[in-house]
């Protein structure tokens, strides 16, 4: 089995390598292929998603991948985002799944990812006037409510769809879909909630939630919130799922140029998706089982570990 890894930008090579090390722990036989991709392959070959690169991920069996992203680039015409959401698109892997738990709280963020205003149309008209625009085909949306009714089906049976539906027409197709799709899944209870409050439920009452399916930029925005619920952005992984090809699997965190280069990334968020790797994207639901364990003793046994210091305790934990 091969899984292509992308180290990424910024705390992502310092995050991976922490990863990879326990990885090597739980899956030792798998085969691990490095890419460039992000801020280094613009400057090594101008393009962010270099040919080769894409062509190794449409060939593995998952890609892991860490966070990308360099002030140096934010205002460039070739952006290291840009080669990222195009990966995306390429693997449709259209099915974002962001679970934050923590005490009682366990939730699922479901999050559309290959559509919306992400990837609508978009310019700049005669007047100076910028666009991007918000887009969605009801076949994208049904089958991201499929995923979600059918991930809630095995936990709490309960699904809040987020929309804007009082504004959008995206949404109110959106909301229209979602009900059509519940039919299919009598046993889980649906919900639909607009954005707005949702982000408001999701602070003041948080146990109310189990999965929560939404657009691709509600997603985004949502699923950062509920991290910061549930001890915080580097700590909340995620997966992303296709149909039938390799899944992509990243932190939800980006690559922190803030605290680049010190050591004091948090490498937990790279792990916990590595063991969604195992687990979506690999089938090794025993693997998953206990790098997630060795990740949550390690975490408890003292919090303000840095990087390799914490490696180096997930690695204790699983010798
Ligand atoms: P960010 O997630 O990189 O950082 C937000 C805050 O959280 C910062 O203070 C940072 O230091 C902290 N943080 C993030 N991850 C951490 C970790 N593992 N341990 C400790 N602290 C952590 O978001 P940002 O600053 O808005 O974006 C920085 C860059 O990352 C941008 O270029 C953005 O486009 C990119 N980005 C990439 C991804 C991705 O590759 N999936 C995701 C989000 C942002
Ligand atoms: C994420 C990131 C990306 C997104 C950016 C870097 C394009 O914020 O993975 O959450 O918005 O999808
Ligand atoms: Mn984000």
């Amino acid at each position: 089995m091969t899984v292509v890894v992308l180290p990424g930008d910024g705390i992502g090579p310092d995050v991976m390598r922490e990863a990879l090390r326990a990885l090597e722990k739980v899956a030792p036989d798998l085969e691990l292929e490095e890419h460039s991709f992000g801020a280094q392959a613009i400057r090594d070959t101008g393009d962010s998603l270099p040919e080769e690169t894409l062509a190794a991920c449409k060939s593995a069996q998952a890609v892991l991948k860490g966070p990308i992203g360099d002030p140096e680039f934010d205002a460039a015409e070739v952006r290291p985002e840009q080669g990222m959401l195009r990966l995306r698109a390429e693997l449709d892997v259209y099915a974002n799944l962001r679970p934050s738990s923590q005490g009682t709280i366990d939730i699922l963020i479901v999050r559309e990812l290959v559509g919306g205003i992400y990837f609508g149309a978009r310019g700049v008209r005669e007047d100076g006037t910028v666009y991007d625009t918000m887009e969605y085909r009801p076949d994208q949306v049904e089958r991201i409510a499929r995923r979600a009714f059918g991930l809630a089906r095995n936990r709490g049976k309960k699904v809040v769809s987020v929309d804007k539906a009082n504004v959008l027409d995206t949404s109110r197709m959106w909301r229209r879909v979602v009900t059509e799709v519940a039919a299919d899944y009598d046993d889980v209870e649906l919900n639909h909630m607009l954005v707005d409050n949702a982000a408001m439920q999701l602070v003041l009452a948080t146990d109310q939630f189990d999965v929560l399916v939404t657009e691709n930029m509600f997603g985004d925005i949502l699923s950062d919130l509920a991290a910061s619920l549930t001890g915080g952005i580097g700590l909340a992984p995620s997966a992303s799922l296709s149909d039938s090809g390799p899944g992509l699997f990243e932190p939800v965190h980006g690559s922190a140029p803030d605290i680049a280069g010190r050591g004091v990334a948090n490498p937990m968020a790279m792990m916990l998706s590595t063991a969604l790797m195992l687990e979506h994207g690999l089938g090794r639901a025993e693997a998953a089982e206990r790098l997630r364990v060795a990740v949550w003793k390690a975490y408890g046994s003292d919090g303000e570990l840095r990087t390799t210091e914490f490696g180096d305790a997930v690695l204790r934990v699983l010798s």
